[in-house]
């Protein structure tokens, strides 16, 4: 069975996410969506809640499983039996800092590789950050993101 972990923060799940978790989905025998604890600063939404979100946008996906982790990737990697790390490039300016994170997990765990897809052309330019500041403005989300991650950011954020 392969099993390939996606990490990340998730804050909150996009659509450019989603693609390629369907993607992954498709391809993998099992997939675990996995969120780092600790790992952002000022996250809107907490661990838990994304869990929730990602569980939620991704229930008609019946490989899919959504966890959180904390420590070392490739660690967890290990104690989910899992071979393959799964990570999406957007642009050139993904390429080197994946690069490094790929071949550094490599060092660490040479056997568990990383798989790159190559995100959609219509969510290159996607990150959570850029969703949460256009909503801050007032600006129309609903390109990056699925309705009920839309209401629910909207309900973090204390904006209408
Ligand atoms: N669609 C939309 N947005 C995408 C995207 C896609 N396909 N792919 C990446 N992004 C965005 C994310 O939304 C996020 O945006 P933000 O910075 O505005 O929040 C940004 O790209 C960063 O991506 P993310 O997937 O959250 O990864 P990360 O750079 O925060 O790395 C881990 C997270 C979990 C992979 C990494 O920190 C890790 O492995 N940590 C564990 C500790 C460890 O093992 N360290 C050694 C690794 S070498």
């Amino acid at each position: 069975m392969v099993t390939a972990i996606y990490p990340g923060s998730f804050d909150p799940v996009t659509r450019g996410h989603l693609d390629i978790i369907e993607r992954a989905s498709a391809t993998m025998e099992k997939v675990i969506v996995a969120v780092l604890r600790n790992g952002m600063k000022n996250p809107v939404f907490t661990v838990e809640e994304r869990v929730k979100l990602l569980q939620e946008e991704t229930s008609h996906l019946e490989n899919v499983e959504i966890d959180a982790f904390d420590g070392l990737l490739v660690d967890y990697a290990k104690r989910r039996s899992a071979k393959i790390i799964i990570r999406g490039l957007r642009a050139v300016t993904d390429f080197e800092y994946e690069l490094q994170m790929s071949q550094t997990n490599r060092k660490l765990a040479p056997d568990v590789d990383t798989l790159f897809f190559t995100t959609s052309l219509e969510y290159a330019y996607l990150s959570s950050s850029i969703v949460k500041e256009v909503a801050s403005f007032g600006g129309d989300i609903s390109a990056f993101v699925t309705p009920h991650v839309e209401s629910e950011l909207r309900r973090k954020m204390g904006l209408k």
